[in-house]
């Protein structure tokens, strides 16, 4: 059984979606052991506390500087005795100490299909701007393996969603979260626990 923590900053959907995929037995080789904020008061928090998970905060403004972060972040990881760590809407930039500790063990996921609007200013509701302004009729949703690089590691999986006419922001960030998102993340991390990736 491997150990996962999942690293969180807001709603926590996909969190939830990890958490379902547990109940459900999708995640055979997993069990979810920490929850990771990367400050007080999120939502996920609450998800984690419903779920009876293990919940922590260690916020980068809390630390002089990203090797404090980074040392703090690994000694949660390393407390817990964690194998996978899963960036689920964690904005927080993971270092080099953590990155080392856990290579291939790391993945997340982005609102878009990589190398399309990704890497350093691309997140959340920014991704989904970014693709409407340039007026793609497809984006969607990428699983990838992290690296030093923003968004720059082995993809693992990918799926398209179909823009519309009459999208904003919200609405397409919701139809990629659920078309896209909340399949690709417990399928990536079921496989990551079972060695088939
Ligand atoms: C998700 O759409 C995730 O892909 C995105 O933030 C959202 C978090 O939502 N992550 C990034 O943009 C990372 N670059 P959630 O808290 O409801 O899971």
């Amino acid at each position: 059984m491997k150990r996962i923590a999942v690293l969180v900053s807001g709603g926590g959907s996909n969190l939830q979606a990890l958490l379902n995929a547990a109940q459900n037995g999708q995640l055979p080789h997993g069990q979810i052991a920490l929850v990771v904020a990367s400050k007080p008061g999120v939502f996920a928090l609450e998800r984690a506390q419903k779920a009876g998970v293990p919940a922590t905060v260690v916020a980068r403004k809390s630390f002089a500087n990203t090797a404090a972060f980074d040392a703090a972040l690994l000694e949660e990881l390393q407390k817990e005795n964690i194998d996978i760590v899963v960036l689920a809407g964690f904005l927080s930039i993971i270092g080099p100490a953590v990155l080392a500790a856990y290579p291939g063990k790391i993945v997340n996921v982005h609102p878009s299909l990589i190398p399309a609007f990704c890497g350093d200013g691309f997140y959340g509701l920014k991704v989904h701007e970014a693709a409407l302004a340039r007026g793609v009729k497809l984006t969607g949703a990428t699983v990838h393996l992290v690296n030093e690089i923003t968004d720059g590691g082995k993809i693992l999986l990918q799926k398209a969603v179909e823009i519309k006419p009459d999208d904003t922001p919200e609405t397409l960030q919701k139809r990629v979260m659920e078309e896209a998102e909340w399949q690709l993340l417990p399928k990536a991390v079921a496989m990551l626990c079972a060695g088939e990736m």
